[in-house]
């Protein structure tokens, strides 16, 4: 008998040894020294018993109960200082958590992304030239005279006599032209450079999209209806397009297209200047010496162009009134597209 209730302890003890948690911990009390566990069991027999043995069995099972309560308030003890250092000092499992941080597209690249595919939808390919360019193309080729303006040191920021930094992103019309024959269509999107004193509506390096269309027997038409297109889609279908009469030396007619006020519908407010009109882009039929600087025969072939600022379009779009926020990486104003 002495040697069962030293199994018995033995067995508790290896038992008790595994419980890491609380819930073990019950499950061990209950089975030993609950009303129906080992220990209970153990007093219950004692009616079975002589009364010589009832005595120092009653004594033997007595010290098994105090030593197995003894041990599981250890245990208990021991169990609950480990799960208190499980925890990192200072972490409050009640508070909510951090949301993950995602990265996202600059308000440009989306706005570009945006406008590239309208035209993409209407047929359009993209087309990309270097920012480096040289003169010829960037301005020779294009129909410029030698003594225009915007060729002044002023203007436009040179590297040698005859490289510089692209002004627009017309000349990919030239380089486009002199590698692949007619029919083209194309948009251009990119980076341009102009020596500018540097206000809240100017920068020094911005961005536009180019557009060309050349094939037999394109049209003033042609032009209008795919820019009203273009202009309905991106800043919504009550957007009407005017066309004034413009100059650019490499299209003939030019125009400037004016979009109908997002902000009064026409009627005349703070941002038209009270107009109703506001100015989006240049545009024009393809000048004959344009053609012929790419080898493309003007007696054959017609064609419109375009060009946006897309700086411009974005800040109409989300009223940004400063251009220098596109390049200053303020997330506080990046996080907002
Ligand atoms: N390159 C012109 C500029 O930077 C914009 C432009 C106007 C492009 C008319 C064109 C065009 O293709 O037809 O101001």
């Amino acid at each position: 008998m002495q040697q069962e209730l030293q199994q018995l302890w033995e067995d508790a003890e290896q038992e008790l040894a595994q419980v890491a948690e609380p819930k073990a911990l019950e499950i061990f009390r209950i089975k030993y020294l609950g009303k129906k566990g080992a220990v209970a069991g153990l007093f219950a027999r004692m009616g079975g018993l002589s009364a010589e043995e009832r005595p120092a069995f009653g004594q033997a099972v007595n010290d098994l109960r105090a030593r197995l309560e003894e041990a599981l308030a250890l245990r208990k003890q021991a169990v609950a200082e480990q799960s208190e250092s499980a925890l990192p000092t200072g972490y409050d499992p009640s508070l909510p958590g951090y949301k993950p941080w995602f990265g996202r597209r600059h308000v440009l690249s989306s706005v570009l992304q945006e406008i590239v595919e309208i035209f993409r939808g209407m047929g359009f390919s993209v087309a990309e030239g270097p920012e480096v360019e040289l003169d010829y193309f960037n301005f020779q080729a294009l129909n410029f005279p030698d003594d225009h303006p915007s060729r002044d040191l002023q203007d436009t920021f040179y590297i040698e006599k005859d490289v510089l930094l692209r002004t627009h992103t017309s000349p990919v019309q030239i380089r486009y032209m002199e590698k692949h024959p007619p029919p083209v269509r194309i948009v251009v999107p990119g980076r341009v450079y102009r020596n500018e004193a540097i206000d809240a509506s100017h920068a020094a390096e911005f961005h536009q999209v180019e557009g060309l269309y050349v094939d037999e027997g394109v049209t003033m038409g042609d032009l209008t209806v795919t820019l009203r297109h273009f202009a309905k889609e991106f800043f919504g279908s009550g957007t009407e397009l005017r066309f004034r009469p413009h100059f650019f030396p490499f299209t003939e007619p030019s125009a400037e297209a004016d979009m109908t006020c997002f902000a009064c519908a026409g009627s005349g407010c703070r941002i038209c200047g009270n107009t109703g009109w506001i100015e989006i882009m240049g545009a024009g039929m393809v000048h004959p010496n344009v053609f012929k600087s790419a080898g493309y025969d003007p007696e054959k072939v017609t064609g419109f162009a375009f060009g946006m600022g897309i700086e411009r379009i974005a800040m109409l779009r989300h009223g940004i009134k400063d251009i220098r926020l596109f390049l200053e990486n303020d997330l506080r104003f990046l996080s907002q597209f």
